[in-house]
C-alpha cells in the first residue's frame, strides 16, 4: 500500500517500513517481520541487521515470499540501503512545511500565475535529480523539520474522501480529522514511487512539498 520507507540506518543494522493490505510477513534481505494492526491499516517494520559498514546493498520487498518491491516494470534504479561510514561525515539535505498536491497545473504553477499553484515541490525536484546521480552520491539523511502534511490544506483527493464519509458544512469541515483521513493524507504525500523511494533514500517524503 505504501513504502517502503527507509526508516533508520546505522553502521550495520536498518530498519524498513511499509503498509500492506492486510496482514502478513514482509521480509528484506532475508530478514522478516509479521505485519501488526492499528484502526484496520496493516503495518511491518523489518530491522535488517549484519550490513557492512559504509557499504551500499540493494534490496527488494517480499510479502508472504512473493516479490512486491520493485513494482513490476519499474523504470527506478533498485532501492539501496547505504550504512554509514564508521568514520565519515553525514551529508543533511532537509526542508519543511510541504502541502499534498497533484504534481500537474494549475497545482504545480507558481501562486502568482494561479491562485492555486503551490510551485514544483522541491522534494519532487531534489528525487528526480538524484535518480540520475549514483547513490553514493545521494544525502545520507532527508532531515524534514516541520510539517510534512497539512491537516487544513487538503489536496482535492483528501477532500473528496472526506466527502464520502460525513457532512463537510458540520465542523471540523474540510480538514482532517482523524487517523483514517490522515492515513489519506499521507499516502498522497508519501505514495508517489519517485519520492517515496528515491529520496531519502526512502525516508519519507511529500509528493508537493511546497516552502511557505
Ligand atoms: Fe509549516
Amino acid at each position: 500500500m505504501l513504502g517502503p520507507l527507509l526508516r533508520y540506518v546505522g553502521e550495520s543494522e536498518a530498519t524498513v517500513w511499509v503498509e500492506t493490505s492486510g496482514a502478513c510477513e514482509v521480509e528484506v534481505l532475508g530478514s522478516r517481520a509479521r505485519s501488526f494492526r492499528i484502526e484496520g491499516h496493516h503495518y511491518a517494520i523489518v530491522v535488517i541487521k549484519g550490513l557492512e559498514p559504509g557499504s551500499v546493498t540493494e534490496y527488494e520487498v517480499a510479502v508472504d515470499g512473493e516479490r512486491h518491491w520493485p513494482e513490476p516494470g519499474s523504470r527506478f534504479p533498485p532501492s539501496v540501503i547505504r550504512t554509514l561510514r564508521p568514520k565519515g561525515g553525514i551529508s543533511v539535505v532537509f526542508g519543511s512545511c510541504s502541502v499534498t498536491a497533484p504534481l500537474e497545473p494549475p497545482y504545480s504553477l507558481s501562486r502568482r500565475d494561479d491562485r492555486q499553484g503551490l510551485g514544483i515541490g522541491a522534494l519532487y525536484a531534489l528525487a528526480s535529480r538524484l535518480v540520475s546521480e549514483l547513490p553514493a552520491d545521494w544525502p545520507d539523511l532527508l532531515l524534514l523539520v516541520g510539517d510534512q502534511v497539512y491537516a487544513d490544506e487538503l489536496s482535492p483527493a483528501t477532500q473528496q474522501f472526506i466527502r464520502t464519509r460525513r457532512h463537510i458544512p458540520r465542523p471540523p469541515g474540510e480538514q482532517v480529522a482523524d487517523f483514517e483521513e490522515y492515513t489519506r493524507l499521507y499516502h498522497e504525500a508519501w505514495g508517489h514511487p519517485l519520492v517515496g523511494v528515491h529520496v531519502l533514500l526512502d525516508l519519507s517524503a511529500s509528493r508537493q512539498p511546497v516552502s511557505r
